[in-house]
């Protein structure tokens, strides 16, 4: 084991009970086992998953517990066989609920096969956006399990690049932290037009990452089939709700084209089955790139070229000070936007949002540009 300057004991953000409280204490180091790296993990972003998390007490087995998904860091030790990462490498890679491999503390642990290095043009802030919107994404698109995917050629296999040409995709929530990834996995794919809702202020930003057409996320979901068929006549056979209220699910669904297609859907799918019709299907992903084995590490293995490609880039970031003791806060704020996201942030921003340079905690809730996401630097 190839290893730097390791303590044995760190700090971590421990949720000491089911919806209870989180407080800062201990965590031993993990040492990595054959096949594994440990990462002192520098940035860690922040998901709606989290508040859920500890909200709704699901996906953690086992209290007290460590979360958090998003991380980027640098690698301190290599278990045995590890070859594709090295001590001092720059990675980023998603965490599991487990007090070895969660975020929410200074070293994780990490399978080597699902770590990908990033380029120096990148900080640790914006690696950490990554994972878990890019897990999503391509397992809700490229998977080969039916019930999670949309089960498309990926754009890293022979052909693949490119082999949706001339064939559209409608996504719900373009700008969303997943959205961000379906875009570019889209435009990889070779999609058009690529379509998505947005609030208008991030049509320019959707743009950018590859989006040719958007519809006011504003406009009533009853108008949803109208504004699609007046970009493209072509048959719709791929949507990709990555905001997936129970409205969302439902328009996505019916505008699908008649003779088939997939509705992939960011939540659990909540299409009623007396609305559902022979042909169409639906798929649910769990984005998580070490619980999905060879895909996670196909995944990963072509990340980094991605990255330095420029093909996909990350999240926008809003720092947040503080350490991991600011995490709770920061969550809260995460909980709060969604209620104003669905009543009135749209209609406050347009006006009120000057610049998208000047984020910063305190105007976080006017000022959130194109996502929630929050990156945090673990102070060592
Ligand atoms: N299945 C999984 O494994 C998995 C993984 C990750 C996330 N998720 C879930 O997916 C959802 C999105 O997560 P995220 O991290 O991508 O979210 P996020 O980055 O926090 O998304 C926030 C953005 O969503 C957009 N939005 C909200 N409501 C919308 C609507 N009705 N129509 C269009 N856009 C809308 C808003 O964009 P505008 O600013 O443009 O209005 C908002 O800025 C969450 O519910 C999360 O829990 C599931």
């Amino acid at each position: 084991m190839a290893t730097a300057s390791i303590p044995t004991t760190q700090q971590a953000l421990w949720l000491k009970s089911a919806k209870g409280a989180w407080v800062i204490e201990p965590n031993a180091v993990p040492k990595p086992e054959k096949g594994e790296v440990l990462t002192r993990i520098e940035s860690s972003a922040l998901n709606p998953v989290d508040w859920k998390i500890h909200d709704y007490d699901f996906g953690v087995s086992e209290y007290p517990a460590i979360i958090g998904q998003d991380i980027a860091g640098v690698v301190v030790a290599v278990g045995e066989g590890v070859e594709n990462v090295k001590v001092g490498d720059r990675v980023l890679h998603q965490g599991v609920l487990n007090k070895r491999q969660a975020g929410f503390q200074q070293y994780t642990i990490v399978p080597a096969g699902v770590v990908a290095k990033f380029p120096a043009s990148l900080s640790f802030d914006e690696a950490s956006t990554l994972p878990v919107g890019v897990a999503t994404a391509t397992v809700g698109l490229y998977s080969s399990n039916a019930v999670q995917s949309a089960t498309l050629v990926a754009p890293w296999k022979t052909d693949g690049r490119g082999k949706y040409a001339d064939q559209p995709i409608l996504i719900l929530g373009g700008s969303s932290a997943v959205g961000q990834s379906v875009i570019q996995f889209a435009k990889l794919s070779g999609f058009s037009p690529i379509i998505t809702t947005v609030s208008p202020r991030n049509n320019d930003f959707v743009t950018s990452l590859g989006a040719t057409h958007t519809i006011d996320r504003n406009e009533p979901l009853s108008s949803l089939s109208a504004s699609v068929k007046a970009i493209t006549t072509k048959p719709l056979t791929l949507v990709f709700d990555a905001v997936a209220t129970a409205e969302t699910q439902i328009a996505g669904y019916e505008v699908l084209h008649n003779e088939g297609g997939v509705l992939v859907v960011v939540l659990v799918a909540n299409v009623p089955e007396a609305d559902q019709v022979p042909g169409k299907r639906i798929a649910a992903p769990y984005g998580s790139a070490p619980h999905h084995g060879a895909f996670g590490e196909e995944v990963y293995a072509h990340l980094s070229a991605y990255l330095e490609s420029g093909d996909v880039k990350p999240n926008q970031v809003d720092y947040v000070a503080g350490g991991l003791g600011s995490i709770p806060d920061a969550l809260d704020k995460l909980r709060k936007n969604k209620s104003l996201i669905k009543i009135k942030f749209a209609e406050a921003a347009v006006g009120v949002e000057t610049s998208r340079t000047t984020y910063d905690q305190t105007t976080v809730r006017v000022k959130a540009p194109m996502n929630e996401k929050f990156a945090k630097v673990i102070i060592a």
